[in-house]
């Protein structure tokens, strides 16, 4: 393998989100935090562009030179990405991915940058990827720690008083957020009202968690993230294999388990645990792939 040029490798951590997905692209808060896994950038010697070590679709090829040029804006820089993060399953690989390569592009100008301009040009290639973002995939990522996110309104930073120790696992492959979001808007067109009702209860619940968090009330966030589930679930984002594993997590012992990210068919479910070592354990057994990751 080739020695990055000049030494120029940046990191963008995957994101679960704990609470309040979907209902963050209306406005709504969130609350989201990176996991240590997540995507590399590096320069390698070769013709300007970007190359991904994991195999894509041809749409999520093209998405990728799209938005690759979008941000690159013809720098003659050739990127090697390569991840440690399951692609495509609600952990904000793309989003990750964005940030990754925003900051290489940044280093590569050799001037001084910050979190406010690895978002900009993150954002650029988020857009490529998705539909509409609400931003919340792309600013865990570059801000790497457990946040209350409202699409345009400040960030805050939400300090844990005890460790949140979240199993994270896999109820197999999705269809794309773009396609997700778009099902539920068409639903959200039709009966606005209720819908407006619904996001705005799910945003009341990001928050309710923000400050159960704070507090260290486990018990607390555990059941908003219950709840936050059964509604995500009442609004058709959620499966039979979904469901399959938000139970299993809770027989486990989770003080509460949902579906994280887009949701659909399949993805991701994150369950919350004191200690998830014997959770882990027993779904490794049973051939579920699934981690530890705290936030
Ligand atoms: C995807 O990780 C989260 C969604 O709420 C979409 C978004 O916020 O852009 C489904």
């Amino acid at each position: 393998m080739s020695e990055p040029v000049g030494g120029l490798s940046a990191f963008g951590p995957g994101k679960i989100i704990v609470i309040g997905e979907h209902a963050a692209v209306y406005g709504e808060p969130v609350l989201a935090g990176a996991i240590a896994h997540g995507v590399t950038a590096r320069a390698v010697p070769g013709a300007p562009g970007i190359e991904l070590s994991a195999n894509l679709e041809p749409a999520q090829f093209e998405a990728l030179q799209r938005a690759y040029a979008a941000a690159s804006k013809g720098a003659p820089l050739r990127v090697r990405v390569t991840s440690d993060l399951p692609i495509g399953v609600g952990l904000g690989s793309s989003a990750a991915l964005s940030v990754a390569v925003a900051r290489l592009l940044l280093q590569a100008r050799g001037k001084k940058f910050g979190v406010p301009d690895v978002l900009k040009l993150a954002a650029v290639m988020e857009g490529e990827f998705h539909g509409t973002p609400s931003g919340v995939d792309h600013t865990t990522s570059a801000r790497g720690e457990l946040i209350l996110y409202r699409k345009g309104g400040p960030t805050k930073a939400v300090k844990a008083k005890k460790p949140l120790r979240v199993v994270v696992a896999q109820a197999g492959v999705r269809t794309a957020t773009k396609t997700t979001v778009a099902g539920l808007r068409e639903r959200r067109t039709r009966w606005p009202k209720r819908y407006k009702r619904l996001f705005h209860e799910i945003g009341t619940l990001a928050s309710e968690g923000a400050k159960a968090v704070t507090r260290g009330d486990l018990a607390e966030l555990g059941d908003l993230m219950n709840v936050n589930h059964g509604l995500l679930w009442a609004m058709q984002l959620s499966s039979e294999r979904i469901d399959a594993v938000v139970r299993r997590l809770r027989a486990l012992g989770a003080h509460g388990a949902k579906l994280t990210g887009a949701g659909g068919d399949g993805g991701s479910v994150i369950g919350l645990f004191d200690d998830p070592t014997d959770a882990i354990e027993r779904l490794t057994a049973d051939g579920v792939q699934c981690f530890e990751s705290p936030l």
